[in-house]
């Protein structure tokens, strides 16, 4: 089960001809028509269709075709958003997602589909956290990879978005994301480019946003440069909606279609007109749109899609990604869940989400579903399948036996304070046996458009789960939250916490599945759930003030921050529990070639039930200075065995897996030395280990002046240049010499400096090592 990369086989179209077009038609062509069409060229090509979103088709009626008229969509179904299907860490479940997004596509019009959404969570306060996948690049890049090949898989285009650095959403029209190139290159750029160089995305979307002060939309080091000329991407690339401030200057640096059209493709003729754009770069971005039709005549034709059968996939995808967070074991008994029909006879639902779902996040994603679960119902009728009867306001149903299910909002979504609801919730919880208690984060608290200023839950909710536990012995909590929800303040009161993310329009059955136990969870954390926001290494600089955001911590992003410096965590990244347990044995890491070898480790299931493991492969440089993260995940596979099952977990890793990148080289590097591999359950459940060793990438730097005394002695060229040039002149001699303190400090000095210590290293004495020693190592 190897997840490492693979190169998509897709041909590459043809180079397109634009000579028959006028002028006027071809800078038609690099801008919309409408919000949502590109523009039609009659006799050349039709106009193509884009629509939102990431996790469902938002297809508005031609009529009410704007972008801020979100709720007016075709109904469609709204599957688990990125932040929920990351958490299943299942790219085979991520194409199938893909597959069926892009045949609702198909039938509702669609040419393009503008997801999925692969910025890095660099805080857990960005409003559209619930849009994206992970803390981890390499995650991210794997998972994206997945939808956009299930999207394309029956011809219909991908757009992966939102390139590059837009990792908030205060001010992300005009901020600047300041960040080093090595971070970028390490964090921010790794997941578009294997989604790149793996699934070939018909469509790239630019961001908003600034990157070192360079607009994404007119940045040519980002569109052409990186995109183009690294990756080999062929596609189109296309604004955000609104992010191009100057069409002349976005075509020049590779961004092919403006949308929404703004009525100034009459400032591109005239730009071309006067000599001010060259006519080929017209041509050639309006011929990247003909190539984008071409690709899309193989788009497959559906008329519907199976309603039941979507909605059966967006509930295997939701119970994929809860994540147990805990399940305590009560009074001797064992874990609380999953819930026992046998001893668990009274079971108190409580909350308002547990009745009014909060399964999408707002904004341009927001999907109207095809229809909506809610967990209440959903527990209704799996404890009537596991032989309960429902008591309470909405109970109908009535059986002999066991389980009696009551029902209590608790609190008012908008979090203003209401004595009786609480009153009624805590008197159904002294009641019962168990308390599932429902709480999460309304509407408004995470969308599109504005970040959060906490990650706290509503006080109401926190109250009401304190009052609970001191009248039930069994308190479950299932959250619902697009982004972290701190959890260090309350979560001894809770016996287990179920983390139900943004689960989709089936959320509500998917959980009963897996609270009543049909199913056992198999999510783990994509990012880290941290004691205080404070530990958050970005927190120091983000959002940012005055236009620019500073990415001060550098590559130390989520776990990479947290594992290097050993700062307490709620819950760390990769974790996740499940009704059984796993263990791991004979860890075989070898090397298989050149840079790259192969990792085997043997899973088991040592528990009583059917569930799934998340073998997770870091690799860890504990001993590398200067420093850098002390570990980074390079693979994962998710297994699902039986009881007492066993399987063999192969990985691969390359170079690259070791790499980082070097500024001064413009290129990854990678030292020679020894690395550690890990595997385990989490970033902090590491089960075995295996040491490697690398020969590095035999890159070695050109000497010259400025390089140091160490340097030189160092590189294999160094002595004997300075033997063949200097021989036994006293600045050889002075060498053999001096005092190992002395060389110490002298190790640190460029050669040329020496020049100025009267030891017959004059410029043109270094002048000649220079060149001996470029002869010497070519
Ligand atoms: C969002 C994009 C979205 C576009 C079209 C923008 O505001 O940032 O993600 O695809 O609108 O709705």
């Amino acid at each position: 089960m190897t997840q490492n990369g693979r190169e998509a086989s897709a041909p590459r179209p043809a180079p397109e001809e634009t000579s028959g077009l006028s002028l006027t038609e071809k800078a038609s062509l690099t801008s919309g028509s409408t919000t949502w069409n590109t523009t039609a060229v009659p006799g050349t090509v039709r106009a193509l269709t884009l629509s939102d979103g990431p996790h469902g088709i938002r297809r508005q009626p031609e009529s009410t075709g704007d972008a801020l008229g979100i709720h007016n969509s075709l109904p469609a179904t709204c599957f688990p958003p990125a932040v929920a299907l990351g958490s299943s860490w299942d790219p085979e479940l991520a194409r199938r997602v893909g597959t069926a997004l892009a045949r609702e596509a198909s039938a509702l019009g669609v040419d393009v589909v503008l997801g999925p959404g692969v910025n890095i969570k660099r805080s857990p306060l960005c409003g559209r956290n619930f849009e994206y996948f992970s803390e981890d690049p390499h995650l991210t890049g794997v998972l994206g990879a997945a939808v956009v090949t299930g999207i394309q898989s029956l011809g219909v285009g991908a757009c992966v978005k939102h390139f590059a650095a837009n990792n908030q959403e205060t001010d992300r029209m005009r901020v600047s994301a300041d960040v080093d190139e090595q971070t970028l290159r390490e964090i921010y750029l790794p997941a578009f480019e294997r989604i790149v160089r793996e699934a070939r995305p018909y469509t790239v979307m630019c961001s908003y946003n600034r990157i070192n002060g360079v607009y994404a939309s007119q940045n040519r080091w980002l569109l052409t440069d990186v995109l183009r000329g690294e990756w080999g991407f062929d596609g189109l690339v296309m604004s955000d909606w609104g992010a191009v401030n100057d069409r002349v200057a976005a075509l020049e640096a590779g961004l092919d279609l403006e949308m929404p059209p703004t009525g100034t493709d009459g400032e591109i003729v005239e730009a071309v007109r006067s000599g001010r754009l060259p006519e080929e770069v017209l041509d050639r971005a309006a011929g990247r749109l003909l190539a984008l039709a071409r690709r899309l005549e193989d788009r497959q034709r559906f008329d519907g899609w199976d309603a039941d059968a979507h909605h059966e996939l967006a509930r295997e995808a939701a119970r994929a990604s809860a994540v147990l967070l805990k399940n305590d074991d009560v009074r001797g008994e064992g874990p609380v869940l999953p819930l026992d029909p046998a001893a668990h006879r009274r079971v108190a639902v409580l909350g308002e989400l547990a009745r009014t779902p909060r399964y999408q996040g707002g904004g341009s994603s927001h999907v109207v579903p095809t229809r909506l679960d809610n967990a209440w119902d959903a527990l209704v009728s799996a404890a009537g399948r596991a032989g309960g009867q429902v008591a309470g306001r909405t109970g109908e149903q009535a059986r002999e036996q066991a389980t009696t299910l009551t029902f209590a909002a608790g609190y008012r979504l908008d979090g203003a304070p209401d004595a009786e609801l609480e009153r009624e919730a805590v008197a159904a919880a002294a009641e019962a046996d168990v308390a599932l208690l429902f709480l999460g984060l309304p509407d408004a608290a995470e969308s599109e458009g504005y970040d959060r200023t906490t990650i706290d839950l509503p006080a109401v909710q926190v109250a009401l789960l304190h009052r609970v536990a001191e009248v039930c012995p069994r308190v479950v909590v299932v959250l619902s939250n697009g982004s972290v929800v701190s959890v260090a303040e309350w979560q001894d009161a809770a016996s287990a916490i179920l983390e139900g993310w943004l689960l989709g329009q089936a959320g509500g059955s998917a959980l009963a599945d897996l609270l009543f136990g049909a199913h056992s969870p198999s999510g783990r954390l994509t990012e880290t759930i941290p004691n205080r926001l404070a530990d958050v290494p970005s927190h120091l600089h983000f959002p940012g003030a005055d236009g620019h955001v500073v990415y001060g911590e550098g590559r130390y992003v989520g776990y990479r921050h947290h594992d290097t410096l050993g700062t307490g965590v709620a819950y760390p990244f990769g974790h996740g529990l499940t009704y059984s347990r796993f263990e791991y044995s004979d860890l075989d890491a070898r090397e298989t070639g050149a840079n790259e070898w192969s990792v085997e480790v043997t899973v088991t299931n040592t528990g009583e039930r059917f569930a799934h493991e998340v073998v997770q492969l870091y690799v860890a440089f504990e001993e590398e200075r200067p420093s850098r993260p002390r570990h980074e995940l390079r693979g994962f596979a998710k297994v699902g065995l039986e009881p007492g099952a066993a399987e063999r977990v192969r990985f691969t890793l390359a170079g690259r897996d070791i790499a980082q990148w070097s500024v001064s080289r413009k290129d990854w590097r990678i030292d020679p030395g020894s690395f550690t591999v890990e595997v385990g359950a989490s970033s902090r459940d590491i089960r075995l280990r295996a040491g490697l060793t690398t020969p590095g990438d035999g890159y070695l730097a050109p000497l010259t002046g400025m390089s140091t005394l160490g340097e030189w002695l160092a590189h294999p060229a160094g002595s004997p240049a300075l033997r063949k040039v200097l021989g036994d002149s006293p600045a050889v001699a002075a060498l053999d010499r001096v005092d190992p303190a002395l060389l110490g400090m002298a190790l640190g000095f460029p050669l040329i400096k020496f020049s100025t210590f009267g030891i017959g290293l004059t410029p043109e004495v270094v002048d000649r090592l220079v060149a001996t020693a470029a002869e010497l190592h070519p």
